[in-house]
């Protein structure tokens, strides 16, 4: 009986140390999950400042690669290619399954109810959050005014435009605030359903926010959409500095994965070229981009640490781990005087496909930045690949009763950590219920259901053996 019972608490000790091996498990890979945020640089912190190279020596050189870099992106590429066999969309739905952050969502449109809730809405409130993206120190600056403007560049279908608004609805109610978006426009025929979010549920509401540029296509690669961009922001009829710029463009790279990079490259390029035109002195600029490998990547990343006092880089919980999805958040732009004579040059290049020379030349970069870009790449690779290695082992169990309770402890510390609060409905912009309402005009025409190695293979057959 003693042996028993010896046998017993021995067990049973040994269970409640794995569940509190496993708890601690729990909670310290929640806290990777809200903290995958890595700072490239701070004039403050590092006490030195970068400075832009002699403007005659940019695009003067080839396009350069870094070993370290190139490295990463093979590391990388080596892991995302073991997913060329998988059936799209079984892998879809088990990548879903497996996103710990995936209730988020939901549980912010049951328990928020604010406007035109979508992954990209729980991204920027996140992001919002966790930095002072709305620069309330220099919108306070104006004693009499408390007003400022944002431009959101890429933005149908504008969820990022609807959790601002709840954002400052929630947390400094007495700024005065308008808006302005771009993106390739749903109602242009010439624009083909890969290339956008043909979702027009908030725009139809709001079409006086949006600018689709001089040939109404809202293709920001095009340096006279642009123009037309900046005169319409001047003549706003409000009060307020442009003092935050988003941009969040991205195409589809489904039939080149290892190459999604390069395929941005120009888009980033013209939405950080956007934003030094628009944006004001003291102001901030979100851009998404996916990984820093290349020359490309690396001078803009430059670029905007020469441009901004402050630059991070950051991963929101919400973004999906397995994809190379990040936020570069600049903080405190150096204003217009700093950049104007770069300005010609890079208007010169705007839009060009492919670059023939890098940006900068190689040697014009410091070393020290270098090497927080090979930290920053290797940091968030990491991550990447330990999302989906675990995603692959887990593929053929489908057992998904921990992360379930997961979901929930994320959901729950995510309302918790923003301090989500429902606003007033008189505060939204166009109102929950109208928008929920609304069906969109559109029907998403991508359905891609088979493998990577399947979608290639029917690439190289006839027209008829296609059909
Ligand atoms: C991820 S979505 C943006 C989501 C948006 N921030 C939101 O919160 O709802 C990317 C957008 O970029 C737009 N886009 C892609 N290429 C573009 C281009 N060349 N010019 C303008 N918009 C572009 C797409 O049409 C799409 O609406």
């Amino acid at each position: 009986m003693e042996k028993k019972e010896k046998n017993f608490s021995s067990k049973h000790s040994q269970t409640s140390r794995d569940k509190y091996d496993e708890k601690i498990d729990i909670s310290s890979n929640m806290q990777i999950l809200f903290e995958k945020h890595f700072i490239i640089s701070n004039v403050q912190q590092d006490r030195q400042t970068y400075v832009l190279p002699q403007v005659e020596s940019m695009f003067t050189e080839p396009p350069w690669q870094l070993n370290t870099l190139q490295k990463i992106k093979r590391d990388l590429n080596e892991v995302k290619g073991r997913l060329n066999n998988f059936n799209l969309s079984k892998w879809q739905q088990h990548t879903n399954r497996m996103n710990e952050a995936g209730e988020v969502v939901s549980m912010v449109r049951e328990n928020i109810q604010a406007e035109l809730v979508t992954q990209a809405w729980c991204k920027f409130y996140e992001i919002a959050s966790n930095f002072s993206l709305v620069p309330l120190n220099e919108i306070y600056r104006e004693v009499d005014s408390k007003s400022f403007k944002s431009v959101h560049l890429c933005e149908a279908p504008g969820a990022f435009v609807t959790a601002l608004n709840h954002w400052l609805k929630t947390n400094a109610p007495d700024v005065q605030w308008n808006w302005l978006a771009t993106t390739l426009n749903p109602y242009c025929e010439g624009n083909s359903y890969d290339s956008m979010i043909a979702d027009d549920r908030f725009i139809r509401h709001t079409l006086k926010h949006w600018c689709f540029g001089a040939d109404n296509t809202g293709n920001i690669m095009d340096l006279k959409n642009v123009d037309t961009l900046v005169k319409k922001s001047e003549s706003l009829d409000s009060e307020g500095r442009i003092l935050l710029v988003t941009a969040d463009g991205s195409i589809d790279c489904m039939n080149l994965p290892g190459e999604q990079e390069s395929t941005v490259a120009q888009l980033h390029l013209c939405e950080t070229v956007a934003c030094l035109h628009l944006l004001q002195k003291g102001g901030n600029f979100l851009l998404k981009l996916f990984t820093l490998f290349e020359h490309s990547s690396v001078c803009l990343m430059y670029l905007l640490s020469c441009a901004f006092q402050q630059v991070s880089v950051t991963k929101p919980a919400t973004s999906k781990g397995g994809n190379s999805e990040m936020y570069i958040v600049c903080m405190n732009f150096k204003g217009r005087d700093y950049i104007a004579p770069y300005l010609c040059t890079l208007k010169y290049y705007y839009g060009k496909v492919p670059p023939v020379n890098a940006m900068f030349n190689l040697r014009d970069i410091p070393d020290g930045f270098l090497r927080r870009i090979e930290q920053c790449s290797k940091f968030f690779k990491f991550h990447q690949c330990r999302v989906i290695e675990d995603n692959i082992r887990t593929f053929h169990t489908r057992n998904n009763f921990s992360t379930s309770f997961i979901k929930r402890m994320i959901s729950i510390k995510y309302l918790k950590n923003y301090r989500l609060k429902k606003i007033d409905s008189a505060d939204e912009i166009v109102g929950r219920e109208i928008i929920e309402k609304t069906n969109n005009q559109f029907m998403n025409k991508k359905f891609h259901v088979d493998s990577y190695n399947e979608r290639c293979k029917s690439q190289d057959l006839e027209p008829e053996e296609r059909l």
